[in-house]
């Protein structure tokens, strides 16, 4: 078996907190809301969007994507477990969101056949060959269709969670191609690493203009701790934001 299938093995193993948590995901999903500087970003451009997800898993991002203005959202993942649990709750709800099961970056969805690709939260490290993925974007928008990516910062893996101060650990480095997962839901699982200035070159490269680039204090995720990391303490990047443009 190799490493990638272990990988999705542990993400649909992971992906069964979607349906332990059914529930409470379906109360949240009556009044998710996306983060101000998505909201800030998207508002312009999201009115009757038909919006793809690409490795959607809980998909509650997918009800806050209605809210601000999308016609639908098709969300994209290889977890079973996650898309039936996404696709019971949007039916549930009758919210415009579909879910299919999907090996990125080959989507085998048809060309140019969303006006807004949203995606991150924990999506672009798990994909080895980075190229391919932002080819793969870009193919599945229509000319003047935009790529919207919320993400953990590149540094974050180098962040050690010790309490009293902020510490690089001694095991990662910036500029290394990979790094082994050591945390819940992936434990053991290879994690693919790229540094800010590779994610743009590589996304100006497939054929995209940059609209949007900022660095952000806060982590997209922080595990349910009474006391958060001093990484997390407002002075380094831990999250992106990138909106960018396909070129005609
Ligand atoms: C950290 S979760 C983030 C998902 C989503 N942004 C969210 O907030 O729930 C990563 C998701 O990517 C999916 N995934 C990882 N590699 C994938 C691949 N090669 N193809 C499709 N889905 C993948 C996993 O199943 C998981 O649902």
């Amino acid at each position: 078996m190799s490493t990638y299938d272990d990988t999705r093995r542990a993400w649909d193993e992971a992906s069964s907190k979607h349906v332990r948590e059914y529930a409470e995901h379906l109360e949240q999903a009556r009044t998710a809301r996306l983060l101000p500087i998505e909201e800030e970003q998207l508002r312009p451009l999201i009115e009757d969007a038909e919006v793809l997800h690409p490795q959607s898993g809980h998909g509650l991002d997918d009800h806050a994507l209605i809210r601000l203005g999308a016609h639908s959202v098709l969300g994209l993942d290889y977890s079973p477990t996650a898309v039936a649990a996404a696709q019971r709750r949007a039916d549930e709800l009758g919210a415009q969101c579909r879910y299919e099961l999907a090996e990125l970056p080959d989507t085998g969805r048809p060309a140019q056949s969303a006006d807004l690709v949203y995606t991150g939260k924990g999506a672009l490290i798990w994909m080895a060959d980075l190229d391919a993925w932002a080819a793969e974007m870009h193919r599945l928008l229509r000319p003047g269709g935009h790529l919207f990516v919320y993400e953990g910062h590149p540094l974050v893996p180098l962040w050690a969670w010790d309490h009293d101060e902020a510490r690089v650990r001694e095991d990662r480095s910036y500029f290394a191609a990979s790094h082994v997962n050591d945390t819940f839901p992936a434990r053991g699982a290879t994690e693919h690493q790229r540094t800010l200035a590779q994610l743009v070159m590589t996304v100006l490269g497939a054929g995209f203009e940059l609209l949007h680039l900022a660095e952000h204090p806060d982590p997209f995720w922080m595990p349910d701790d009474e006391n958060p990391a001093a990484a997390w303490d407002g002075r380094l990047p831990n999250a992106i934001s990138l909106l960018a443009r396909r070129r005609r």
